[in-house]
């Protein structure tokens, strides 16, 4: 198989380190959902030394990402998990941390819904999820490139778009998880960081 290549996670990787270096300082594991190539994981967790990083995503994104991983021979990555946020069960253990990237936009509305009430049922208290993305706020795109976006997306998929600051707040609060910091990054996204209660 073809390994996969993301180019995105080359531009954006050093800026996400930059913010999740100062939220997941915990020897403590941490949930990828979406991992999609796995080059977030191979990229960041030589910088996050002290976390144990399982990667997951859809059935069919697994065999590429473990070709990154058979390289990268980090002994912290563990074995990729099939996970459908979708799924009821997704873990034995709770979790101190959960991250996603570029993944709230290209679910639908319904699948996001599932995304934070799995990670509600699977975040430890005063545990941290952080939401990498692009996000809408007052109902308004925070740039013209950014509604140029919305626009490909939801050609390609009806039901994908960027979505609402305030709407991931509402259901934030459905599944106990508190705002903790919104975080700007390059190219108009943002690192939504949410704290379970
Ligand atoms: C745009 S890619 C982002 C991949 C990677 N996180 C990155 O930033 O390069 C979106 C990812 O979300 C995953 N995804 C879509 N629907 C999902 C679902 N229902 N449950 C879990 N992952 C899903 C896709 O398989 C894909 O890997």
């Amino acid at each position: 198989m073809h390994k996969p290549v993301a180019p995105s996670c080359d531009e954006n990787w050093q800026p996400i380190l930059q913010c999740i270096k100062g939220l997941f300082t915990e020897p403590e594991t941490l949930l990828e959902i979406g991992s999609g190539t796995g080059q977030h994981a191979v990229y960041l967790c030589p910088h996050l030394p002290h976390l144990r990083w399982q990667p997951s995503d859809l059935a069919d994104q697994i065999e590429g990402m473990e070709q990154w991983f058979k390289d990268a021979e980090l002994p912290q990555i563990l074995s990729p998990k099939t996970l459908d946020v979708s799924d009821e069960y997704w873990l034995d253990d709770p979790v101190a941390y959960v991250f996603t990237a570029n993944t709230t936009h290209i679910m639908s509305w319904q699948k996001v819904q599932h995304m934070f009430a799995g990670i509600g049922r699977h975040l430890k208290s005063g545990g941290l999820f952080a939401q990498y993305g692009p996000f809408n706020y007052n109902g308004e795109y925070t740039s013209p490139s950014n509604a140029r976006f919305d626009d490909w997306l939801k050609q390609r998929d009806p039901q994908s778009g960027i979505r609402h600051f305030e709407d991931l707040a509402q259901l934030a609060r459905e599944n106990s998880l508190i705002l903790h910091s919104d975080n700007e990054m390059p190219q108009n996204n943002r690192i939504l960081v949410w704290q379970k209660l």
